[in-house]
């Protein structure tokens, strides 16, 4: 029972988002920790299964177990070995055994899978896929906003203004859009809506993508003319967001290890009409930060190969909890090395790392680990303050977006600011964030198989990112529906 106990409390904490599973575990003091570390990772893979059968047998109104308890018991009972207590949590859960395993049947019934580990994906993905919205980045670099509007309202669509709260995005159905409540150049739509075949997405004049991942470049707000370098940049979404925030002018360094995905990446800045670039199918870890041709590089985009945890689909599949824990480890000292490398650029000012993970691991920790050696240079911008949900404490100066507090796939953002010469010396031996555990002596993993004071006071002060560029969008006005 002890298990079950302790398991059920890990796991709320780690659903709260609390800290990293395993870090919760080591702090649980309980004796077998790997039983428990098994049971908790587990347990939460199949979360959302185990919520829709619970909730469809009624089960929490038998002697009001909590939903927690419920799921490392029905978990155990079955998709594991069999429950491993007495008592009276045993007697109801045999009691009731019948009814979960015939809801369990008929949710693979109606989900059209066969095994226990196909229900993963498909909860997952359908769970976002149905709640997500479609977000819609209107491509500057070939029109603007308002004649995409007008477009679409020629098209049948019916533009509901701009979104002012969350709900607003929620509530969208049928053929209506609405402004994004953030970032000045999203469109939103219901989920699933389909752009694939629309001419506007074929012309390159709208990138289908997601919101959480307009932000690492809306934030990094490169001005026109500046150099900026996009370390692991295939297939380039964000690659083609900074062009378009540069309007082409200034020099967009883009490296990816991958030559396969850079060769697509080309073809899609093509389409969007990006100019501005200089491709390298290399490693960024191996790129010379002294190399006088990076010698006017300011503005730096970190988004590495990650665990991909916070994409619908790829959340529920099925690793042994401690092959998923060593690759964890070696994703997260990968993606420390290349934020020390991308730190020695000589003329950086500003940094954005994001991932499109969940896991502390891979996001706060790295960052803290970073900033234990390089606090007295660097701060964590506090960035976008109406923004919900934000970073583990302490640092809650970072994004992190999911379905369902965001509405968008699972995502991390931290800005890095260089600090003045006055400021570096003034905070020297004052970094007192708590030790991480990342280690960047872990073998890099396997590339991805699957993102001045002025302007920090500005970020932290509007709610709307780039509000800049929206003043900039009245002058530019080009038919959205003429092609290129
Ligand atoms: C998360 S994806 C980047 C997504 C991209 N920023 C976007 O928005 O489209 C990570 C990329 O890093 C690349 N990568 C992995 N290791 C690398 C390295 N050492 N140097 C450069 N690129 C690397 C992978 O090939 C993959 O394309």
């Amino acid at each position: 029972m002890a298990l079950y106990v302790k398991a059920a409390e890990v796991l709320e904490k780690a659903e709260r988002k609390e800290s990293s599973v395993k870090t919760l575990v080591y702090n649980s003091q309980f004796q077998n920790i790997k039983q428990l570390f098994a049971l908790v990772s587990e347990t939460l893979k199949y979360s959302a299964v185990l919520e829709e059968i619970i909730s469809s047998t009624g089960l929490l109104k038998e002697k009001k177990l909590k939903m927690h308890v419920a799921k490392v018991l029905v978990y155990d009972l079955l998709f594991g070995r069999g429950l491993k207590c007495g008592g009276s949590w045993k007697v109801l859960l045999l009691r009731q055994q019948p009814r979960l395993q015939a809801a369990l049947a008929r949710l693979k019934v109606r989900r059209k899978v066969c095994r226990n580990e196909d229900l993963l994906c498909a909860a997952g993905r359908d769970a976002a896929e149905d709640v997500v919205p479609r977000y819609v980045r209107v491509n500057t670099l070939k029109t603007n906003v308002e004649d995409v509007i007008d477009y679409l309202k020629r098209d049948g669509f019916s533009y509901l203004g701009q979104a002012s709260r969350l709900e607003d995005l929620r509530r969208l159905s049928g053929k209506n859009f609405i402004g994004d409540l953030h970032l000045p150049e999203l469109l939103v739509f219901p989920p699933r809506t389909d752009f694939h075949s629309h001419f506007l997405y074929q012309a390159g004049h709208i990138i289908l993508q997601d919101k959480a991942s307009c932000l690492p470049a809306c934030l990094l707000q490169p001005p026109p003319g500046a150099h900026v370098l996009d370390a692991c940049a295939a297939p380039g979404n964000k690659t083609s967001h900074l062009a378009a925030l540069l309007g082409n002018k200034g020099k967009l360094f883009a490296f990816d290890l991958d030559p396969k995905r850079l060769a697509t990446m080309s073809t899609l800045l093509l389409r969007a009409g990006v100019t501005c670039q200089e491709l390298a199918a290399q490693d960024f870890l191996k790129v010379d930060p002294d190399d006088p041709k990076y010698g006017r590089v300011e503005y730096l985009l970190l988004d590495p190969s990650c665990s991909g945890s916070g994409m619908a689909g790829r959340r529920g599949e099925r690793v042994a909890p401690e092959e998923e824990e060593r690759r964890l480890q070696a994703l997260a000292g990968f993606q420390l090395r290349c934020l020390r490398h991308a730190l020695r650029f000589p003329s950086l000012r500003r940094l954005v790392y994001s991932t499109c993970s969940t896991h502390a691991q891979e996001n706060e920790e790295v960052v803290q680990a970073c900033l234990q050696e390089h606090g007295a240079s660097y701060r964590l911008v506090p960035l976008l303050p109406s923004w919900q949900e934000r970073g583990h404490a302490p640092l809650s100066q970072c994004l992190r977006a999911s379905p369902s507090e965001t509405l968008t796939h699972g995502f991390f953002v931290a800005m890095l600011e260089r600090r003045g010469p006055g400021e570096e010396q003034e905070e020297q031996g004052r970094c007192s964030l708590p030790a991480a555990s990342v280690t960047s002596s872990a073998a890099p993993p396997d590339s991805e198989a699957g993102e001045e004071p002025q302007q920090r006071a500005a970020a932290a002060e509007t709610q709307t990112v780039g509000a800049k560029t929206r003043r900039k969008r009245k002058k530019k006005r080009r038919p959205a529906a003429q092609g290129d």
